[in-house]
């Protein structure tokens, strides 16, 4: 942000915000630009020329928002505000959208009211990697589904026809034999099915409170692992009701909360084993490269071993597991129902301390 000191009283003060990578705004008391630095230019793509006159709001996807917080500048309610944003880079049919910081700051003895700063969010940020990691598991789950289909008619057949060799066995000792191949084509078929179900089906979407699923995730929780781990419940009671599909969300949420309970189980660890289940509500918050005004984050915090590193980059994807009995398929299938509410699953793990975090937006649900 430029200093507070910085009060220009010319154009040609502001040459030297030419340099800057910044882009600089001059705005008049009523947000209409009145000069624009280089990188201004550059990152809109448009003259200086074009721009003098415009009212700035008109940059801005949510012109409401930007037009509160400039009246709020210049009624000296605050002196400076920053703020997160979406702009339209270039108009016309296929506008550019970009994400940028906004600071807004107020000037006193100059011709000019305000002056606004716009900085692009970096690329590699994690809403991206974010968006990487949907499209691959996209992939993923469109291949596994396929396979399945083809998988699940052939096991049909195996099995029924293990069943008509067992009507014709004489010796029955040699049933055991049979029975192996139907109880192992049952467990396949169980995988496969599996497999199947995600993504099938739309959601049944009723007014929730997401409390209601974090009491039944702790209740579930005590009762299996009763006083072997201590469960804690802290919850943001400003988050509003939502509406969601409650099965498919408590089944993220327990898939979610069973890992963490099963890595405490799993290794040795310092402390009492520990899991908290935490709610809070974010404001404007980048969620897969769009704002939302209200998301609410629905948490499992562990006090385990942490996520093994080698899983970090695919730990969402079907079929990794780092479980001797796991199938891997937990969190891809919580991934996918996360992603049916228009959210994400998100974590971090170091040795100790674990977070997966559901992120939930709240408008127009
Ligand atoms: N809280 C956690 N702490 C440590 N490791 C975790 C945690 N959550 C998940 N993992 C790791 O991620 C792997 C994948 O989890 P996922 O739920 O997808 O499959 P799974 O638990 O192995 O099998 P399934 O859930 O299908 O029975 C786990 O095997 C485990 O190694
Ligand atoms: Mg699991």
């Amino acid at each position: 942000m430029l200093s507070k000191e910085f009060s220009p009283v010319s154009v040609h003060d502001c040459k030297a915000l030419d340099l800057l990578a910044t882009s600089v705004f001059m705005l008049d008391q009523n947000g209409c630009i009145c000069w624009v630095n280089n990188a201004g230019q550059n990152l809109l793509e448009r003259s200086a020329r074009s721009l003098q006159g415009l009212a700035a709001r008109h940059l801005f996807e949510e012109s409401d928002v930007f037009a509160h917080a400039f009246d709020a500048i210049l009624n000296e309610h605050f002196s400076s505000l920053g703020l997160l944003a979406g702009i339209q880079k270039t108009p016309g049919q296929n506008p550019e959208k970009l994400l940028v910081n906004v600071t807004l700051q107020r000037l006193s003895y100059t011709p000019w009211s305000v002056i606004l700063e716009l900085r692009e969010i970096e690329q590699h940020t994690l809403a991206e990697r974010n968006e990487r990691l949907i499209k691959e598991l996209e992939i993923y789950q469109e291949t596994f589904r396929n396979l399945g289909h083809e998988v699940k008619n052939p096991l049909g057949g195996l099995r029924g026809a293990a069943q008509l060799l067992e009507m014709e066995l004489g010796d029955p000792s040699l049933r055991e034999y049979t029975q192996v191949i139907i109880a192992e084509a049952d467990r396949l078929q169980e995988l496969v099915d599996r497999l199947i179900r995600p993504g099938q089906g739309n959601l049944n979407l009723s007014l929730i409170n997401i409390h209601e699923i974090c009491e039944r995730v702790w209740a579930l929780l005590k009762a299996e692992y009763r006083d072997d781990i201590t469960l804690v419940r802290d919850y943001d009671a400003s988050v509003p009701e939502m509406k969601a599909d409650m099965a498919k969300l408590l089944q993220a949420y327990l898939n979610i909360a069973r890992n963490a309970a099963q890595s405490l189980m799993g290794s040795k660890i310092r402390d009492k084993p520990c899991i908290t289940l935490r709610t809070r509500i974010l404001n404007r918050h980048l969620l897969l490269n769009k704002i939302h005004r209200l998301v609410v984050v629905v948490s499992v915090i562990d006090n385990g071993a942490g996520v093994p590193e080698q899983l970090h980059d695919r730990i969402f994807h079907p079929l990794v597991t780092g479980r001797p009995d796991g199938t891997g398929l937990g969190l891809s299938l919580a991934q996918d129902f996360v992603r049916q509410h228009g959210g994400l699953i998100e974590f971090d793990s170091v040795p100790g301390r674990t977070e997966f975090r559901m992120l939930l937006p709240l408008e127009n649900r």
